[in-house]
């Protein structure tokens, strides 16, 4: 498949995944919240969120925050349109429709960039690129992606039972970090959160696994699970009489430097 013909699958599950994603969203909720309380206090200027969905982070900025001009980027026109859907006319937030890998907005634009939950659903290395573009010198991007390791007691439950799982892998902490090394971006470090959430019923874990609309295959492709041993398996990776989702979630401050270092 092509990056265009992949773009457009993540983006129409999103959308499908729109109306009823804010119900399914609880761990990315807490997430949002974490992200924004990593800022600083702002008094002024421009903040992009990437992959804004229906609005989380904007939501919590807008409530804390008031000079300030705030712009959600999705990829997903079904996100945007629920977004639209939540906020007022006299809404601060202007929506924009755009990929991450190629942001359509001009340069050194933005103080601060948001995305929460986004990321692993691009190419790192060119959303990275697009954020130090964007950014303007001494502006900083707050991130929280997910890595390797999240989702790992379905994953150990798939793996069990001698199956592929059908969510993606994500990269590890050490590939992000060398992603970041081969920016211009100044970071302050990752912090890491396992963040995760427990159902007593089968056909909920698995809603809530298809309604954050995480279900296009970015590598390969899966057979279907033989669900009634999944529920046993599942429930045996989360301790017993629960099914686990976990989120393995590292959080970046990222500084587009005032001056652009030069290499030795
Ligand atoms: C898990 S949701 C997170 C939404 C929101 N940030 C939140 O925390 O609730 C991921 C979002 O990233 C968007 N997305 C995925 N790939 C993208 C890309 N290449 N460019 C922009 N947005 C993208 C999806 O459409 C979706 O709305």
């Amino acid at each position: 498949m092509t990056p265009t013909a992949l773009r457009q699958q993540i983006g129409d599950a999103f959308s499908r995944a729109a109306p009823e994603y804010h119900r399914h969203a609880t761990l990315q909720h807490t997430a949002a919240r974490h992200l924004v309380e990593m800022m600083p206090a702002l008094h002024a200027g421009r903040i992009l969120d990437i992959g804004c969905g229906t609005g989380a982070v904007l939501n919590h900025l807008a409530e804390q925050h008031q000079d300030i001009s705030l712009y959600g980027l999705d990829l997903a026109a079904g996100m945007l349109n629920q977004a639209r859907r939540t906020w007022s006319d006299d809404s601060p937030v202007r929506w924009v429709q755009g990929n991450a890998e190629m942001l359509p907005l001009a340069e050194q634009g933005m103080d601060y960039v948001t995305s929460c939950l986004a990321l692993q659903w691009c190419d790192l290395s060119l959303a990275l690129a697009e954020i130090e573009r964007v950014l303007k010198p001494g502006g900083t991007a707050f991130i929280c992606t997910l890595l390797r390791g999240s989702f790992h007691e379905f994953n150990q439950a798939c793996h069990a039972l001698g199956h592929q799982s059908p969510i993606n892998s994500f990269m590890s902490l050490a590939d992000v970090e060398r992603t970041i090394a081969m920016t211009q971006l100044v970071s302050a470090g990752v912090q890491l959160r396992t963040l995760s959430e427990h159902s007593h019923v089968f056909t909920d874990a698995l809603r809530h696994l298809r309604g954050i609309g995480a279900n296009t295959r970015l590598q390969g492709t899966c057979h279907p699970l033989p669900a009634r041993r999944l529920q046993a398996v599942w429930q045996e990776a989360s301790g017993g009489q629960r099914y686990t989702i976990s989120y393995r979630v590292g959080f970046l401050q990222l500084t587009r430097p005032s001056k652009n270092r030069t290499t030795p």
